[in-house]
């Protein structure tokens, strides 16, 4: 099970001057001599199975020494050995057979090609197949200076002095920054792994620590027990000095919250978590977590959220920690779903894993997945899974775009692997898992899933492994166990009426996965006949555009349709598999709606009156609909806007039901449209129609606003609407709020920053103060004590939301810089400065003047770079900003052309200037008529 039917294809292509041990003359390693390999992927002539290696960092060099005893099985006779490496100087390589025959053992001639970050060693002896060798590195490197490989993250003591660790970041492609490896997913192999130290330090790695053993000179060297078979991507060690606090799950399992000493009392609410999610997902998947302990730990400087190396999981601080005094309740939810998402990781990803990074979704969209279903279950109050609409929402902003590109898609450099990790991935790689489970039912989901990951334990997948599991849901085990269990006929038929008697899953999910986009459905109902037709949902396209015909072409979705009517509001089901059909309702129905609870990815459009009859409906008694269709019809409606589908008046028509909605996530949702038209509507330079909305929206939701408590009391969805709202009323001057605002500011201010706030409410208090220059500087000075993540992400917030444009440029600069602000969180400040009124050009000229630097910090690619660029470019809505952007992609076009971010931003833009072009005047037109209406 070593290789994907993709790479035997690829070999295929090249296989004229691929052949094992065939000498290819058009890569030349660094030393000029021919290298011996072309391809970006390894030979499977050879197979690692265990490695043994020794590790030793100097955190004051800032350098490392490291040996690496590689056991490796051949399948091919060879003479060479290839694998990969990367800024790494290799000391010394040779390679013994099992008898340790010293001929074999002398030093070997190891040839280099950076481009490929591949080394060869090359034997004189030929290794022959069958036979066990074992390969030996020794090799000397520096500690990285980004967020990727074996790397140096920073802290200051309280006493002022900066502390430092050296901490590990593989996914997808450094493990070859930190040892010589064959770093491809599908090379599992056995890891021993040892770490020196000096006494002032502890060392961490995958497994638990076996023995410490003392080397004199005040070194220190520990060894780790043995690992599971794993992939490359999730060794890890770290060196550091880090306080902990630990506790055992109910099958024994020790989990452990690590952080730096003065933040040692934010890691408990995790440990709670951590072993509550541990424990969940234990009995959800029926298989026991198979190593001694748990790790989670928190770096100071870390690129993403997060990162699930087995046994050891890595968190930005503010994933993982928790101040009771600063930390809000959507800091809560955030650190429980990111721990649910890498503690689910454990299992998939870990245990089994993708076999090449096209399938990257399968580890992804997963982990992104189970995070709500494990929070959901353990931490109800939380109510996580209001945020799948969310998740979806995000996905199908993504998919709606003509640049956006199938679930699983070939990637084979490191910059096209990096990109994998985006929306495509995570978002729709879990809307259409939910789809899938409410289709199978939750009982045949899961025991589907607990199949694939027995069948697969410490192995390598695809799609296909997992919808084969997925469909046939009795497994020999099941039935001599005597378990109950559905066969696959009986699970459809209850719930669909199928013709067939085999349901191909496999067929239908590839409608998913293998092709991008996401299917419109529109519905056309008279009385009980409802015909319904599918085609592919574009935004900023339309019908009447000369490419769409070509943009529709071949798209064919298996959709799994949901719905419920006037008459019933049982959930009716029909899957819809051609282009078209016909549902005969039999008896009288007024309304009909489809896509029950969002539990299908696919947008829907009501023609003729079907829009009307909607409005209506909610007009006259939301409560019909649950909170979840509601939101649903408000996100169609506005993206049906988009696609020039429905008329901008009747979206907005819609939202005029939500004076009487008291549910927080449609109300938001509602709000959240206006804000974004109005954002846009703002810095495109239509200062009385922005005005104008801005009135209308204070004036409509002004009995929520008033309602606010500036306190942390009720229930959870009734303090994320008070943060949101009270945040807008703030950001839009509503003059109550800004005042009550503004005394607490003063009183907190007085109190020299000791007074604790509501956490529901710091932002909007900060905000507000940062508005005069004395509050502005008094936050900066408490941003750089602060020892909680989530309240100078708070402050930090607070001062981009200055209005003065010198202090806006100092902030990037001190992120550039590394003053105060960290590196890691210059992309967010990017982001958020491009959406200040007053910042958005200055955002976008930084990212140009430095681009370069960026490019080398965060890797192209990346998430990071990605939210850069999409932020900085997303509120652009004219001609002029569409000709700037793609001048300047234009030139650095030869490292960034392939970007995918780049297409997704010119696409954005242009749908922007349509949008404008399209809605402007409908939007004057409807404001005045209904700001009339006070
Ligand atoms: C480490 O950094 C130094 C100075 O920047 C450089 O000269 C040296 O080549 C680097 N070592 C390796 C192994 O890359
Ligand atoms: C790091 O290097 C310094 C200077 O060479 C040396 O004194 C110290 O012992 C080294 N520490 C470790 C842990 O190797
Ligand atoms: C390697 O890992 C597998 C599980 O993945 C385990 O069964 C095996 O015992 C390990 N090998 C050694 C030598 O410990
Ligand atoms: C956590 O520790 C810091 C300093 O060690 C202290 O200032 C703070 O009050 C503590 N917080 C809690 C909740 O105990
Ligand atoms: C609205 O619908 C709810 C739920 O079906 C029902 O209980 C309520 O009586 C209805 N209200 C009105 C005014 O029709
Ligand atoms: C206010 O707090 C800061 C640190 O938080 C401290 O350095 C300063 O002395 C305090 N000022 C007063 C007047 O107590």
């Amino acid at each position: 099970m070593k290789f994907t039917t993709t790479f035997l294809h690829l070999l295929l292509i090249f296989a004229t001057d691929a052949v094992y041990g065939s000498h290819n003359y058009a890569t030349v390693a660094t030393n000029g001599q021919p290298f011996p390999w072309a391809e970006r992927r390894l030979p499977d002539n050879i197979f690692p199975v265990h490695y043994n290696l020794l590790i030793h960092p100097n955190l004051t060099t800032l350098k490392f020494t490291g040996s690496v005893k590689i056991e490796v099985d051949v399948t091919h006779n060879t003479n060479t050995v290839i694998l990969h490496s990367k800024h790494l100087q290799i000391v010394k390589a040779s390679i013994e057979d099992e008898m340790d025959d010293s001929s074999l053992g002398v030093a070997l001639q190891v040839l280099e090609y950076p481009p490929h970050e591949q080394i060869a060693l090359l034997s004189a002896n030929t290794l022959l197949a069958g036979k066990k060798y074992f390969v030996y590195l020794s090799y000397a490197a520096n500690l990285s200076e980004g967020f990727h490989g074996f790397y140096k993250s920073t802290y200051p003591s309280k006493g002022g002095e900066t502390r430092i660790l050296a901490s590990t970041h593989f996914e997808p492609t450094s493990a070859r920054m930190a040892f010589p490896c064959f770093d491809e997913p599908a090379f599992k192999a056995n890891y021993s792994i040892t770490i020196r130290r000096g006494a002032e330090h502890i060392a961490l790695s995958n497994m638990p620590k076996v023995k410490t053993v003392h080397l004199g000179d005040g070194l220190y060297e520990d060894h780790f027990d043995i690992s599971v078979r794993m992939s490359t991507y999730l060794v890890a060690f770290i060196v550091c000095d880090f306080k902990s606090v630990s506790k055992m799950t109910s099958t024994g399992v020790k989990i452990s919250v690590y952080a730096v000493p003065d933040k040692w009392n934010q890691t408990h609410y995790a440990l709670e978590a951590a072993v509550k999610l541990l424990e969940f997902y234990e009995k959800y998947f029926n298989i026991y977590y198979p190593l001694p302990k748990q790790d989670l730990v928190a770096i100071p400087d870390f690129q993403l959220g997060a990162m699930e190396n087995w046994g050891l999981t890595t968190y930005r601080e503010t994933s993982l920690l928790f101040d009771p005094q600063t930390s809000s309740v959507s800091d809560k939810l955030w650190v429980t779903l990111v721990i649910g998402h890498e503690l689910a990781h454990q299992w998939f990803g870990n245990l089994v894993t993708m076999e090449w990074w096209n399938d990257i979704w399968l580890n992804e969209g997963f982990a992104r997945y189970m995070e709500i279903v494990s929070v959901e279950a353990t931490y109800p109050e939380l109510q996580a899974d209001d945020y799948l609409l969310g998740t979806c929402f995000a996905a199908i902003g993504r998919d709606s775009m003509n640049s956006s590109r199938p679930i699983t898609t070939a990637a084979e450099s490191p910059t096209e692997i990096n990109e994998m990790f985006d929306t495509v991935s995570y978002e729709k790689g879990a809307c259409i898992l939910h789809m899938l489970r409410s289709y199978l039912s939750k009982d045949v989901f899961q025991s589907g899933i607990v199949r694939y990951l027995r069948k697969y334990s410490y192995r390598n997948a695809k799609n296909e492994d997992l919808w084969n599991s997925m469909a046939n849901t009795c497994s020999d085990e099941d039935f001599t166990s005597g378990e109950f269990c559905y066969s696959s006929n009986q699970a459809f038929k209850n719930r669909y009426k199928y013709g067939g008697e085999h349901l191909d899953l496999k067929t239908m999910m590839n409608t998913w996965t293998l092709q991008k986009g996401i299917p419109l459905v529109i519905v056309d109902q008279q009385d009980n006949i409802v015909r319904i037709r599918q085609e592919r949902f574009l935004r900023g396209i339309f019908p009447t555009d000369p490419v769409w015909p070509s943009l529709q072409e071949g798209y064919l979705w298996h959709i799994p349709l949901t719905y419920i009517t006037s008459n019933s509001r049982n959930i009716q089901r029909h899957l819809l598999e051609t282009k078209s059909g016909v549902i005969d309702l039999r008896g009288n129905v007024s309304w009909i709606k489809f896509n029950t609870d969002m539990n299908g990815y696919y947008i829907v459009h009501y023609e003729g009156d079907g829009w009307d009859k909607i409005i209506k409906l909610l007009k006259e008694n939301h409560t019909l609909l649950s909170h979840k269709d509601r939101t649903h019809l408000i996100h169609n409606a506005f993206q049906l806007v988009s696609a020039g589908k429905l008329s901008l008046d009747r979206a907005l028509d819609l939202l005029l039901y939500l004076r009487f909605e008291t549910h927080n996530v449609p109300l938001l949702q509602g709000l959240g449209y206006l804000e974004t038209i109005f954002r846009m509507i703002e810095k495109a330079g239509n200062p009385d129609v922005a005005q104008n909305l801005k009135n209308y929206i204070l004036k409509y939701f002004q009995d929520v606003i008033d309602k606010q408590t500036w306190s942390d009391e009720g229930s959870i969805s009734d303090r994320r609407l008070r943060s949101e709202v009270l945040n807008l009323a703030c950001d839009f001057d509503h003059p109550m709020s800004v005042k009550k605002a503004n005394e607490l500011f003063k009183e907190w201010v007085r109190s020299n920053g000791t007074l604790s706030l509501p956490t529901d409410v710091i932002m909007m208090v900060y905000s507000v103060g940062a508005k005069s220059a004395e509050g502005w500087d008094f936050l900066l000075e408490k941003y750089k004590i602060s020892l909680s993540g989530a309240e100078q992400s708070k402050i930090l917030s607070a001062l981009i939301n200055t209005k003065d444009v010198d202090k806006l440029l100092r902030l990037l600069h001190m992120g550039m810089k590394e003053d105060t602000i960290r590196m890691q969180d210059l992309p967010s400040a990017i982001y958020s400065v491009a959406i200040n009124p007053v910042g958005h050009s200055l955002a976008w000229n930084f990212v140009k003047k430095y681009w370069n630097e960026l490019v080398e910090k965060f890797e192209l690619g990346s998430n990071s770079i990605r939210t850069i660029i999409i932020g900085t470019t997303s509120h652009f809505s004219s001609k002029e900003d569409l000709n700037e952007v793609k001048m300047f992609f234009e030139s650095i076009k030869e490292h960034s052309s392939q970007l995918r971010a780049t297409q997704m931003c010119l696409e954005n833009i242009e749908k922007n200037i349509r949008w404008l072009e399209r809605n402007l005047e409908t939007l004057k037109t409807w404001l005045l008529k209904n700001i009339m209406g006070f």
